[in-house]
C-alpha cells in the first residue's frame, strides 16, 4: 500500500472506462474501498468485476462496488447520492471525473445542453449532495477532473446553457467552457469549505488515449483517434494526477488549486477570477433548484 493513511471510501464517477477506470483500480489496489459510477449497467459491472479480479490476483486488500446513474440528469445524480448515502454512509474522497465532448448540440430532457449538464452541473450537484458525508470525514477531499482545454476561453454567462443559437453551437468551445467551469467551481468550493476538514482541487490529466471524443460522428471521431495515436499518453499515466490528489498525504491540506502532472499549475486568468467563480456558483445553484 502506497498511502500512509487508513483505507478510505472513495467515489469515482465515469469509472466504467478511461481515466476514471484506472483511477478507481489503482486506488482500490492501495487498499481503499472504491465505489465506481457508470451509466451503462453491463459495462460498469464488467469494469467492477475486472477490478475485483485484479485485486484478488494480487491479494490486495481493496474493495470495489459499483452504482449506475446518467450523470447528465440531475434527478439521477440525486438518486445516486441518496443510494450511496444509504448503502455506505461514509465518504472520504469524491472524484468527479465523468465528462465528455459533444461535437453537436444535444439538449437533455431537462432542457440543458449536454456538455454543460454532464461536465458542470453534475460536478456541482453531486458535490453538494455528498458534502454532508465529506464533512464528516476527518479529511474529505473533492477532486475535479478539469482540463488544459480551459485555456483560451471565457465563460459566457448569457449563454451558459449553449441554448442561444443551437445552430451556432460550437462543441469544442462548449467543452472548453465546461472545463473552465470545473476550475472556477473548485475555486469557489475551496473558498466555501476553507477552515473545515474538506479540501477541493482540480486537475488536467494530460492528453490521454481514452475513449474521449469517440462518441462523435463525422470527422471528429477519426480526428480524435488519430491525434491520440500520435500525441496522447496512455490511461495509466492519465490517471496519475487524479490518484495523487485523491490519496497523496502531501496534498492533504492543499485546496483550491489546479494540478498538472502531479504539480500545482497556474490556470488562466479567466479560471482564477473570483467574481466569475462566485457568479457561476450562484447561477448554477439556481438552475438546480427545481431538482432539489
Ligand atoms: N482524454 C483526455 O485527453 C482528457 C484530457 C483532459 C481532460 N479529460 C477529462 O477526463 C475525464 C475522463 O475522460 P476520459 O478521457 O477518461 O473519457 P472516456 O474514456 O470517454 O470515459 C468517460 C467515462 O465517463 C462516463 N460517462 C460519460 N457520460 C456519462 C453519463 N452521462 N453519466 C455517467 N457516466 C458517464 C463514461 O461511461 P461510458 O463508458 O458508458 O461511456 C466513461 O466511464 C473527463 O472529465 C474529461 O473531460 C480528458
Amino acid at each position: 500500500m502506497n498511502s500512509t493513511h487508513h483505507p478510505r471510501k472513495i467515489l469515482v464517477t465515469g469509472a466504467s472506462d478511461g481515466i476514471g477506470k484506472v483511477t478507481a483500480r489503482e486506488l482500490a489496489a492501495r487498499g481503499h474501498h472504491v465505489v465506481i459510477v457508470g451509466r451503462n449497467a453491463g459495462k460498469t459491472q464488467n469494469a467492477a468485476t475486472e477490478m475485483r479480479d485484479a485485486i484478488r490476483t494480487s491479494n490486495g486488500p481493496g474493495t470495489i462496488d459499483f452504482m449506475i446513474a446518467d450523470l447528465a440528469r440531475p434527478t439521477e445524480v440525486k438518486n445516486l447520492a441518496r443510494q450511496y448515502t444509504d448503502r455506505f454512509g461514509q465518504l472520504d474522497v469524491l472524484v468527479n471525473n465523468a465528462g465528455a465532448f459533444f461535437a453537436g448540440f444535444i439538449k437533455t430532457p431537462d432542457g440543458f445542453e449536454q456538455t454543460f449538464a454532464l461536465n458542470h452541473l453534475n460536478y456541482f450537484y453531486l458535490t453538494e449532495l455528498m458534502m454532508p458525508l465529506l464533512a464528516r470525514s476527518n479529511a474529505g477531499r473533492v477532486v475535479n477532473v478539469a482540463s488544459e482545454a480551459h485555456r483560451g476561453c471565457d465563460l459566457d454567462f448569457d449563454n451558459l446553457n449553449g441554448e442561444k443559437g443551437a445552430t451556432a453551437y460550437n462543441g469544442w468551445r462548449a467543452y472548453q467552457r465546461s472545463k473552465l467551469a470545473n476550475i472556477l467551481f473548485t475555486r469557489e468550493l475551496a473558498r466555501r469549505v476553507a477552515g473545515t476538514s474538506v479540501t477541493a482541487n482540480s486537475l488536467h490529466p494530460g492528453f490521454v488515449a481514452s475513449k474521449f471524443g469517440h462518441n462523435n460522428g463525422g470527422v471528429w471521431g477519426p480526428l480524435v483517434k488519430f491525434s491520440q495515436m500520435v500525441f496522447a499518453i496512455n490511461e495509466d499515466r492519465g490517471a496519475a494526477t487524479s490518484i495523487f490528489l485523491a490519496d497523496d498525504p502531501s496534498v492533504a491540506t492543499v485546496s483550491g488549486k489546479y494540478f498538472d502532472k502531479c504539480k500545482e499549475r497556474a490556470p488562466t486568468a479567466a479560471a482564477s477570477n473570483d467574481d466569475a467563480a462566485r457568479k457561476l456558483w450562484d447561477v448554477t445553484d439556481k438552475l438546480l433548484d427545481r431538482f432539489r
